[in-house]
């Protein structure tokens, strides 16, 4: 999937500000090995890493686009990688502080997934995600609905993103039987205050569009994206349009 810095890179704030509050919840420890899941540009990681004294962090992400852009954030102690989550869940190796803010929603199977990732954190260390409700967040449903739609369903085989995202209740749940022995887990809504109906659309093509417009070629995507636009505002009429961008955050230790 071509992931765009530029696009994303839009909305640094709004993007940012659950970062922050997943960071707050790191307890800061000298010497400790890290991992970020997903890091994208490494611009996040970089930050991370500054606040964590004598550290050694390492991030990894699937996009050679977004992972471009690390080279302005590598420093010593501080490496980047092209790998999948997935790839670096097989490697048998363990960390004193996972984190990932804003990827794993593009993994599968959470149930899997969570336990997995917590199997990763060495004792006594810890686990920090931060992931939109994508479940509840009217835009991915929007998006969802229109795939399947003439003429796109057909283009896309019946395809349609499912979000692999779950409730607050089962991500604990999941924590707890994983042997975290304390956790923080909240849903929190970060609100999106956006010009209009097409800034809504730009805030949502540099991410959970990405993906159907991978799959639809030409004149279809084309025609996918005019048709989304004309849905946003139809269901966004007011300017500025206000978003309630709903996310989850997990904290866990071990
Ligand atoms: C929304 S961006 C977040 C990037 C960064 N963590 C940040 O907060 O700025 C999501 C990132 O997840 C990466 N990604 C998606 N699926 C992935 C996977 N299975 N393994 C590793 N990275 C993945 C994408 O390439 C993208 O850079």
């Amino acid at each position: 999937m071509a992931w765009s810095p530029e696009t994303y890179n839009k909305f640094k704030s709004e993007r940012f500000a659950p970062f922050y509050d997943l960071m707050d919840l790191v307890k800061v420890k000298p010497g400790l090995h890290v991992i970020d899941l997903g890091c994208g540009t490494g611009e996040l990681t970089r930050k991370l890493a500054d606040k964590l004294p004598d550290s050694r962090v390492f991030g990894i992400d699937t996009s050679p686009e977004m992972l471009a852009e690390s080279d302005a954030f590598k420093r010593t102690h501080l490496n980047f990688a092209q790998r999948s989550i997935e790839e670096q869940l097989g490697i048998p190796q363990q960390w004193d502080l996972v984190f990932s803010n804003a990827a794993v929603q593009w993994a599968e199977n959470h149930r899997e997934l969570i336990p997995n990732i917590v199997s990763k954190v060495r004792s006594g260390g810890q686990l920090l995600i931060q992931m939109p409700a994508q479940h509840h967040n009217i835009s991915n449903q929007m998006l969802h609905e229109l795939a399947l739609e003439e003429p796109f369903r057909s283009a896309l085989n019946g395809w349609t993103r499912t979000s692999p995202v779950l409730d607050i209740d089962e991500y604990a749940q999941l924590l707890f039987e994983s042997r975290c022995r304390t956790m923080t887990v909240f849903e929190k809504i970060y609100p999106l205050v956006l010009q209009d109906a097409t800034a809504l659309f730009d805030w949502v093509s540099g991410t959970a569009l990405l993906p159907y417009l991978e799959r639809l070629q030409g004149e279809l995507a084309t025609e996918f994206t005019n048709e989304y636009q004309k849905k946003l505002r139809d269901r966004f009429p007011k300017a500025p349009v206000f978003y309630p961008f709903k996310r989850i955050i997990l904290e866990g230790s071990l």
